[in-house]
């Protein structure tokens, strides 16, 4: 098939890029490149053999999404194009909405007018928000806690009514857990503008010398050594888990929810232990205060998305760090 990935020269995004190529699918890309380099999909390009079709361009200008539909014959989307730095949501949240779903809406605008009603849509555990119990599941009700995570609710809303009221659309929403790691060629990778918002790109710098210590938000939760627990994914298997779902939808219109996590949660400490051993080198780290949303503990029930798509994480938490610690050694200030 011929895919459009929105968002592909981003971290998951540019994975997935390569994922798709590997299954034999043409790919084409939108990107405004506000938090990514096209250097991503170069390299993309480099490790698949074919390149991406890539266009520069904002969802929110409907015209110019309408003009790339109109160059290509578009058989699905994947749609990753969005901000997602929850803190940054709480202090811009016009911004954050704006984008999130205003070019969300221009995209699925341009989709039912172009006739192309298959999406795949890059939604996140953080829908899930304070209220339920862990393991989380697809059929509990969500509720997300800050800006960034109703963008993705209310993205998914759009996307359930969506498949309501007009029978041939194929939906999936895939809710993802933690991703981290790095193409293991150590090529493509995540590369944070600014101060990371996540665990392991902090740790890596860290690592590399770019920031002095790492700062563990809460030392005193009710886990078993007092720090955070999260479901920790490698981004290859979380691209790989983007074209199961593009095979499962294809053909089989509905609307489906997916968790895309192992079904583990980790600890922060447990996963400062894994880079240590991966980097081969001690990282300085300090306890710190509770940062105010953190939950203590939360991690993916995996099984329908391995039932549906015989999909399931099959990367550790030792693999993800030494991808991650590869991609960050050999390209230290990113691309
Ligand atoms: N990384 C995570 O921890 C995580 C977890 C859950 C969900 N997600 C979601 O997955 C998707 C991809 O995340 P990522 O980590 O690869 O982030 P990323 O920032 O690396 O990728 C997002 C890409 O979208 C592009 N973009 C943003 N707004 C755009 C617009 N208006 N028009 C065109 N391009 C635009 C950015 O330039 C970037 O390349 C996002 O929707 C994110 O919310 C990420």
């Amino acid at each position: 098939m011929r895919i459009l990935v929105t968002g592909g020269a981003g971290y998951i995004g540019s994975h997935t890029v390569l994922s798709l190529q590997q299954a034999g699918h043409e790919v084409v890309v939108i990107d405004n490149l506000v938090n990514s380099s096209a250097e991503s999909l170069r390299r993309v390009a480099e490790l698949s053999g074919t390149p991406a079709v890539f266009h520069r361009a904002d969802l929110v200008d409907e015209s110019a999404v309408d003009a790339v539909f109109a160059g290509h014959a578009i058989d699905a989307v994947i749609h990753f194009a969005g901000l997602k730095a929850v803190g940054e949501s709480v202090r811009e949240p016009l911004h954050y909405y704006y984008n999130n779903l205003v070019g969300t809406l221009n995209l699925l605008r341009v989709m039912d007018r172009r006739g192309v009603r298959s999406i795949v849509f890059s939604s996140s555990a953080t829908v899930y928000g304070e209220h339920n119990p862990v393991p989380y599941l697809e059929k509990m009700e969500i509720g997300a806690n800050n800006p960034y995570g109703r963008t993705k609710e209310q993205v998914e809303d759009i996307l359930a009514d969506l498949g309501a009221a007009d029978s041939r659309w194929q939906i999936a929403l895939l809710r993802y857990f933690n991703p981290v790691g790095a193409h293991p060629s150590g090529r493509i990778g995540e590369d944070p503008q600014g101060v990371p918002n996540n665990l392991v790109p902090f740790i890596a710098q860290v690592a590399v010398g770019r920031r002095e210590k790492l700062m563990v938000f809460g030392g005193d939760y009710d886990t078993p050594d007092g720090t955070c627990q999260r479901d920790y994914i490698h981004v290859v298997d979380l691209a790989d888990g983007h074209v199961a779902a593009l095979d499962h939808i294809t053909g089989r219109p509905g609307v489906y929810r997916w968790n895309l996590g192992s079904g583990k949660g980790s600890s922060v400490l447990e996963v400062l232990r894994a880079f240590e051993k991966a980097a081969g080198k001690r990282i300085p780290y300090e306890i710190t205060g509770r940062r105010s949303g953190d939950l203590p503990a939360f991690w993916a029930d995996a099984s329908s998305a391995l039932a549906d798509l015989s999909w399931s994480t099959t990367r550790t938490v030792d693999q993800m760090c030494e991808d991650h610690w590869r991609w960050q050694k050999n390209n230290p200030q990113g691309y």
